[in-house]
């Protein structure tokens, strides 16, 4: 191995500059050249390759997003988009892959290994919705930024006597809303992969009410049945004690300066991805797995659907 490329692909977070930093200085202490690729897939289907070295790499780690940018790009959905990207990675002398993303940048990271080009993904995404890791990069930065939102959100909604209707991230996953709800002790939970009814969310707020709290927090996932902002209209009519209001968490929590814990994450999974390319490994992703680094066939992570562990489940049964 002489020379790997990097890229980060999807949406961003936080701890994907720490993993970055890492893939470029454990080649260079390899002796392996480092190619950096701009904005994910598009940007190496349009060759926009730059030499890295270690220094290129300095001060990031504490930096949210990405200094290699990211995109979505359709066009590298097609054969033809691959084929155009396959040719910049052999004509640039690349013999190595490193992708960091989501569930769909990992779709992408098998295409080209199923074509040849020898790759190791890294997964990125603050949904973690990833099969075969336990945490990817960048979710305890989003849940440290939801437990602050809803910490805030209660002061507010303590000294109205109100019920927050607070929306997280996770389009079919409900990772942060269920943790968020855990470690932020909200009253209910709506998750994409549960079926609800408005009447048993009123019914909920309103034995916070009747119970003699001051206020009421719920959390729902965007992709849940109703998002908070259709909730809260089903709840219009419907005399629940408190008032409600809708709060939108939204982007607010891809960014943000990442934790010690996605810092390490980050750095871990990049240095682990590395060294797996220069030992021959190809078509697999690095993951995390009874907090030992793992190696995991990248067919097995884009086949298999990750499900919402039980255990958390009955957790926020337990201690709402
Ligand atoms: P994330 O990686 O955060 O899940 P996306 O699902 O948008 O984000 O995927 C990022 C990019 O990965 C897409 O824009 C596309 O270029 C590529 N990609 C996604 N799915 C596939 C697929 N099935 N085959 C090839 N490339 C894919
Ligand atoms: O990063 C994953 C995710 O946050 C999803 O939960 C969300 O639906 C989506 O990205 C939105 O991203 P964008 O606005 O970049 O399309």
């Amino acid at each position: 191995m002489k020379k790997i490329g990097v890229l980060t692909s999807g949406g961003d977070a936080p701890g994907m500059n720490s993993c970055i930093r890492a893939v470029v200085r454990t080649a260079i202490k390899n002796n392996v050249e480092v190619v950096g690729i701009s904005e994910g897939y598009q940007g190496l289907i349009n060759g926009d390759l730059a030499d890295m070295d270690a220094r290129d790499v300095g001060g990031i780690i504490q930096q949210g997003g990405t200094i290699l940018k990211t995109a979505r790009s359709e066009e590298f959905k097609t054969k033809k988009g691959q084929r155009e990207a396959i040719r910049e990675i052999n004509e640039s002398g690349i013999d190595g892959m490193v992708i960091i993303g989501g569930d769909g940048s990992l779709r992408g990271a098998r295409a080209l290994a199923e074509q040849g080009i020898k790759v190791v993904g890294v997964p990125a995404s603050i949904d973690n919705d990833i099969y075969g890791t336990k945490m990817s990069i960048g979710v305890d930065t989003a849940l440290n930024t939801i437990i602050r939102a809803i910490d805030q959100l209660r002061d507010t909604a303590s000294s109205h006597n109100r019920a927050f209707l607070v929306e997280t991230m996770g389009r079919n996953c409900g990772y942060l809303a269920l943790i968020g709800s855990i470690i932020g002790g909200a009253e209910y939970v709506l998750l994409p992969e549960i079926e609800y009814n408005v009447q048993d969310v009123a019914g909920v707020i309103e034995e916070s009410y009747m119970k003699g709290k001051n206020h009421a927090i719920i959390v729902v996932a965007e992709g849940a049945m109703f998002n908070a902002t259709r909730l809260s209209q089903g709840l219009k009519d419907l005399d629940v004690g408190f008032k409600t209001r809708v709060t939108i968490l939204g982007h607010v929590q891809r960014g943000g300066s990442p934790t010690a814990f996605d810092r390490l994450l980050g750095s871990r999974l990049g240095t682990k991805a590395v060294q797996g390319l220069i030992s021959g490994k190809t078509d697999v992703m690095v993951g995390l797995q009874d907090h030992k680094m793992a190696v995991v066939p990248l067919a097995e992570v884009v086949d298999q659907k990750r499900a919402l562990e039980t255990e958390y489940l009955d957790l926020f049964k337990f201690v709402s």
